[in-house]
Formats: structure tokens, C-alpha cells, sequence
């Protein structure tokens, strides 16, 4: 089965063999090692950031490193402004109500880009706020936001920028001093191909050294686990499978020429599936420059429903993915991380040819 939802990943050979490697207790020195060895690739990954910034580990999905992002680098008392075009910028708001802490919201249209000039306007009429939160790639439709502008404003106005990055790092290019970026959420079964289970920050570690009781969750308290993980150790046991995994997987990242090589990669894929989709009756849902390298949200075509589409794909090998809230019932996603092949990628445009337009199939 090829995964081509935005995470989890279809896995490599050398990440699913990852999982089998011998029993290891949280508390022995190997996997102190480990962890080390994790953070020192997750932070070189950006050498802009690689000396300011520190990865601190977490065991749970992406929604934790972004919770915990919001609320351990956060002072109880600071106001942040989170702007949202879809469900998981939305969804940041949402923890921040939850946890009772100082916010407001500027919510745009889910298909439009972020609404620059009214952000501009909204930090200018309240300089309380300290901290901008936002998606980087809202995943909801597959946008890139326009997180250069977004930072350019933030710096300007000397206010922090918080990033949920789960569905772009590793892939998405990230600037550090130029968008005032604090930190940025991440999870290992995205853009890096490791297995879910394991998320993560990437702070700034002067933030990240003052942050002592800013958290009022103790799991998701970053301070605690930063302190500790400086020497590989963890406060709780973390997913030590997860973390073999997603040690192999940085190695095929690194050996497989980093950054922008995977963006390279995933652009060359979603470059095929947009020029062939829309001649099927699929068209993009945005215009392809504002899409995300990993991501393609399309229309559903007159008369074709997603159940049928996505159970006539699973039946060839693929699992695509539905759209959330009110555009489930009119498009479909196919993301392109993961261990997939140019084989794989013909193969899903066949199926693709016989379920969307099966008499030009056979003709
Ligand atoms: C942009 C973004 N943020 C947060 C999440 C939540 O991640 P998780 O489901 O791993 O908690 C996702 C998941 O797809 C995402 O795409």
C-alpha cells in the first residue's frame, strides 16, 4: 500500500528494518546517544538555525509539538495573535483557548491566502501582543503560506513568530532571523519519513533556557525536556522504536542530499500528478504557485464521488486523502511523502486514467 495522505508515510526498507533493532531501555546510556545523535541532525537540517535553535523531542504526534510550542515558550500572561486559513491554524486557537491563555484570531477564507495587510494593521492597533502563531503549510488545501511576508511583518514589529511546521519541515525552506522565528512544531512521520509517535520543536535556545514555568501541562512542558535532553535523557519514556526509526530516516535524509533535495523530490512528483489531473477532470483546488511542494489538493470531477475514487485507488494500492470540513464533499488530496517511486507515481496515474476517465483509459 502507497500512502499518499499527508502522513504517516509510506516507510523505507531501511526505517520499517529500523524497528526491529534490539530492546533498549530510556534509561541506558545508548539511548542517550541516540537522542543526541537525533537532535544534532534535526538542527542541521536548516544550517541557517543550527546554532541559535535547539530540537527538543517529544513522544506524541504533531499536535503535541504545536501544543507545546504555544504553551511552554509562551509567558502565561503574553498575548499571541494566531492567523488561520484552514483547520490546523484554526486548531491553534483552539489550544490556546483550552489552556486559558491570552490570544486573538484573525480566521481568513479557507482558500485564501493569509490576509497580510489586516495582520499588519491588527499588531499595529495592539502592541500587547508578543507573538504571531501560523501554519506554514496549511494542509487543509495544500497552500504554502506566504510566511517571508508574514516574518518580514513580525520582525518590523519585533513581535515572535510561532510555526506549526509539521506538514513542511524537512522539505519547505525556513528563515530564522529574518521572520523573528521563535520556534517551529514538527513530527517525525511527515517530510522526514520516520514513523508517527515522535514530534518535536526547534527553538531558539535562549527562549527555550527561559521558559521555566511558563507550561501549566507538565508533559508538555519544553523546559524540562530541553534541560535534559542537552545530555540526551528524557524526564518520561519516550518511543524508543520511534526513535530508531527516525534515527535511519535521517541518515537516508542526510545520504540523500537534505533539504532541498526532498524538496526537489516531492516538487517533481506533485509537478506530474498537476499536469495530468487536471486533464482528467480533476483541476487544483489553488493556483499551483501558491501550493506546497508535498501537497495537491484537486476538484472532484462532475459525477465522481471521493468514497469511489478512494476505494477504487486502495483496491490498486494507494490510499489518497479525503478533504476536511465543508470541502470534503468536493475534493481530494494526494501528498507525495514517503517512499514513493516513479513506478509507483505511473502506476497511481493509471489508476487514475481508468477511475476518472475509463473510456480514454481503454481507448
Ligand atoms: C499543518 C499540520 N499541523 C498539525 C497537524 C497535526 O498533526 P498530528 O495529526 O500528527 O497530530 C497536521 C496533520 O496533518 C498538519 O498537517
Amino acid at each position: 500500500m502507497i500512502l499518499l495522505n499527508p502522513g504517516p508515510v509510506t516507510l523505507s526498507p531501511r526505517v520499517r528494518e529500523a524497528l526491529l533493532r534490539d530492546d533498549l531501555c530510556h534509561r541506558e546510556p545508548e539511548f542517550a546517544e541516540l537522542s543526541l545523535d537525533i537532535r544534532a541532525r534535526l538542527e542541521r537540517i536548516y544550517l541557517e538555525g543550527a546554532d541559535a535553535y535547539a530540537a527538543v523531542l517529544l513522544t506524541g504526534s504533531g499536535t503535541a509539538a504545536v501544543e507545546a510550542m504555544l504553551t511552554s515558550l509562551v509567558p502565561p500572561t503574553a498575548k499571541t495573535l494566531v492567523v488561520a486559513n484552514g483547520i490546523y491554524g484554526e486548531r491553534m486557537a483552539t489550544m490556546l483557548l483550552r489552556h486559558r491563555r491570552p490570544h486573538t484570531l484573525i480566521q481568513a477564507p479557507w482558500l485564501d491566502p493569509l490576509p497580510l495587510q489586516r495582520i499588519d494593521e491588527a499588531l499595529a492597533a495592539d502592541p500587547g501582543v508578543a507573538f504571531v502563531a501560523c501554519v506554514q503549510h496549511e494542509t487543509t488545501t495544500g497552500r504554502l503560506n506566504t510566511i517571508d511576508a508574514l516574518g518580514e511583518i513580525c520582525r518590523r514589529r519585533g513581535v515572535g513568530l510561532l510555526l506549526d511546521a509539521v506538514s513542511s519541515f524537512g522539505a519547505e525552506a525556513l528563515r530564522f532571523a529574518e521572520w523573528n522565528l521563535i520556534a517551529a512544531a514538527a513530527a517525525a512521520n511527515k517530510c522526514l519519513h520516520g514513523v508517527p509517535g515522535t514530534a518535536f520543536v526547534l527553538a531558539r535556545r535562549d527562549t527555550l533556557g527561559a521558559c521555566a514555568d511558563h507550561a501549566n501541562s507538565l508533559y508538555l512542558d519544553l523546559h524540562p525536556l530541553f534541560r535534559e535532553q542537552r545530555a540526551g535523557w528524557s524526564p518520561f519514556t519516550q518511543s524508543v522504536q520511534g526513535f530508531f526509526a527516525l534515527q535511519e530516516a535521517l541518515r537516508e535524509f542526510d545520504e540523500g542530499g537534505g533539504r532541498v533535495a526532498r524538496q526537489d523530490r516531492y516538487a517533481a512528483i506533485s509537478a506530474r500528478l498537476r499536469r495530468d489531473l487536471p486533464g482528467l477532470g480533476a483541476p487544483l483546488l489553488l493556483a499551483e504557485g501558491d501550493c506546497a511542494s508535498m501537497l495537491s489538493a484537486f476538484r472532484l470531477p462532475l459525477g465522481v464521488g471521493y468514497a469511489a475514487l478512494h476505494d477504487g485507488l486502495k483496491q490498486r494500492g494507494f490510499t489518497i486523502y479525503a478533504g476536511q470540513g465543508r470541502l470534503a464533499p468536493e475534493i481530494f488530496r494526494i501528498a507525495t511523502m514517503g517512499a514513493i517511486t516513479d513506478a509507483d507515481v505511473d502506476r497511481l496515474l493509471d489508476a487514475c486514467r481508468m477511475l476518472l476517465a475509463p473510456s480514454e483509459a481503454s481507448a
